[in-house]
């Protein structure tokens, strides 16, 4: 499923160059689970973006399913991330003008979408039902507590149905309770689904629930 061999990504800046990842390697079986720790700075984000093709690694390949998403022009990342990626952010960027299902629904804006979007929005609902927002579905960002607006991001990264689940801190400012909810929901699409999840974290209840669990230590996993 996702093979990462020799990775390194290297920050240019005024002054010096910061090397955040060096030489990295990880391989990962389709419908593994596993949480990334590390202290702030290390370069957490840095990895998982690049697993989401939102960056460019300096050298080194991803390899996720058949395809090196190293080389992926600008428009064939879109692509990947709109189809076969769910993200889940520390900030979920939630757009402010529209509401949560609409939000939801926001992948489906992509032109190459299929499914006729009566049955998008049927899922949508379904997953709102899911992750307990049934009854927040015509409220705007800003009417949220944070862990609604995570609730909303969170079934916003499933749309897709996705095969791999990126998530980046997702319970930082969350109470146990609610991470808890979001935990028993990505494992349980990871049990039912095959869903492959990688989930940065400092939370260790979390972590502890993922089958692998790596530590990113001077630019590379332990
Ligand atoms: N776009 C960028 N330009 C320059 N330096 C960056 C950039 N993004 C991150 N960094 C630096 O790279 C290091 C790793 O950052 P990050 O991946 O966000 O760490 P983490 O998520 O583990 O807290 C930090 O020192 C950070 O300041
Ligand atoms: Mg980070």
């Amino acid at each position: 499923m996702i093979n990462v061999r020799q990775l390194s990504k290297t920050y240019e800046t005024p002054g010096e160059d910061i090397r955040v990842l060096d030489h990295l390697d990880l391989t990962l079986a389709a419908g593994e689970t596993a949480a990334i720790i590390g202290p702030s700075g290390c370069g957490k984000s840095t990895l998982l973006n690049l697993l989401g093709a939102l960056d460019r690694p300096t050298s080194g390949t991803i390899t996720i399913g058949d395809q090196d998403i190293s080389t992926f022009t600008e428009e064939q990342a879109a692509a990947f991330r709109n189809h076969s990626l769910g993200f889940i952010f520390q900030q979920q960027h939630l757009l402010p003008q529209l509401n949560v299902l609409e939000n939801v629904l926001v992948p489906r804006l992509a032109g190459d979408w299929q499914e006729p979007a009566a049955d998008t929005e049927k899922r949508a609902l379904q997953l709102l039902e899911n992750v307990g927002l049934s009854d927040r579905i015509n409220h705007l960002p800003w009417q949220l507590s944070g862990g609604e607006k995570l609730r909303t991001a969170v079934a916003r990264a499933l749309i897709n149905r996705p095969k791999l689940i990126l998530a980046d801190e997702p319970t930082g400012s969350l109470d146990p309770a609610s991470t808890d909810t979001i935990a028993d929901l990505l494992l349980t699409l990871n049990r039912d689904h095959g869903v492959t999840l990688i989930v940065v974290t400092h939370n260790a209840a979390l972590a502890q629930r993922m089958g692998k669990t790596f530590e990113l230590r001077n630019g590379k996993l332990f």
